[in-house]
């Protein structure tokens, strides 16, 4: 069976497994009680999948509470594995009756606020990595800062980074800190390909930080997708498992994105485990680059120039 490999984030810090457990969807369907979870749990760590991606937000704001419970029951070491979470991004809902409209808050208050809350529902003393979810119009870099090294301290988190930052933006926070941030976690697939030629990934490459990729199947829509470019990368992808004997579409689907030189981190969104299993075996598959660019220019609907 195909078990993840771990990844430096940046050289000689914090190391993630290659492939990621997003928990975002944790509430999607049936309500896992917390045995269930402390199962999915178990499940994606034999797989290697030791890293769960988590925000404050998830679930309108319930997932972190609903996977803490799991976490209680679990019988494994919290040590084995890695807990992310992100904030600043501010739901109007329910569970945040003073939210008048969706909006954004990375200042220093409300981050720390915010930690205090995901370990709090997450049964944990740290988490391994904090993200800000989202740029912030408002950000004053100086004050995000301080509470990113405040929270590094007080050991309540390990490491810092960003998410879909652009990276003027990162360069700007990465500015105002003594540590490195680690990451940006960004939108990336063989449905959505922008971060190849906006800077992105290249930014990554150059500083040497591991992106971690969200959406790395589209979000489900590379399966139920109608339109043009969907039928035409399910087809590209076919063609690549057949010739390579190895896995389903979503399995080369992921491996096209493991081929990338930037060492880019996929955050796996279902929450089957038999479909995390066929996803871990895009591991041991190497695209060639004709393979690769194939899948490219079904994507693009072109030939590279
Ligand atoms: N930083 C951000 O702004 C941000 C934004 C969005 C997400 N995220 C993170 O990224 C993670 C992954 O995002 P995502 O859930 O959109 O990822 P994804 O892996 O692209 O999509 C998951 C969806 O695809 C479906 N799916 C997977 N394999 C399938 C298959 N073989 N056949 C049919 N359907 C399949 C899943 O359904 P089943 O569950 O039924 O398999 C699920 O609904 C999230 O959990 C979250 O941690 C971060």
């Amino acid at each position: 069976m195909a078990v993840s490999p771990r990844i430096e984030l940046v050289a000689g810090g914090l190391s993630l497994s290659r492939l990621v457990f997003g928990a975002w969807r944790l509430l999607d369907g049936q309500r896992p009680d917390g045995d269930a979870v402390a199962r999915l749990i178990d499940t994606a760590v034999d797989l290697g999948l030791t890293s769960f991606d988590h925000a404050d937000i998830y679930g309108g704001y319930e997932v972190e509470e609903a996977f803490g419970a799991g976490l209680a029951r679990w019988k494994g070491r919290r040590e084995g594995i890695e807990l992310i979470s992100k904030c600043g991004i501010m739901l109007a809902s329910p569970n945040r009756p003073q939210n008048r409209l969706k909006h954004y808050d990375t200042g220093a208050v409300h981050i720390e606020a915010s930690v205090e809350r995901s370990l709090q529902n997450l049964c944990t003393d740290y988490l391994d990595l904090l993200l800000i979810h989202r740029p912030d119009p408002l950000m004053d870099a100086d004050d995000t800062a301080r509470a990113f090294e405040r929270l590094v301290t007080a050991g309540k988190v390990r490491a810092v980074g960003v998410s879909n930052f652009t990276p003027e933006q990162f360069d700007l926070l990465a500015s105002r800190l003594p540590f490195p941030l680690v990451t940006n976690q960004i939108e990336h697939s063989v449905l959505e390909t922008s971060a190849l030629t906006d800077g992105r990934l290249d930014h990554a490459q150059r500083l040497g930080y591991a992106p971690m990729i969200w959406s790395p199947l589209g979000g489900g829509s590379l399966f139920t997708g109608e339109g043009a470019r969907e039928q035409s990368v399910r087809a590209a992808l076919q063609a690549v498992a057949a010739e390579t004997g190895a896995g389903d579409i979503s399995t080369i689907a992921i491996a096209w994105l493991l081929r990338h030189p930037a060492r880019l981190v996929p955050v796996l969104g279902t929450m089957k485990p038999e479909r995390l299993a066929g996803l871990v075996k895009a591991l041991d598959v190497t695209l060639d680059r004709q393979q690769w660019f194939a899948i490219l220019e079904a994507s693009e609907g072109r030939a590279v120039p």
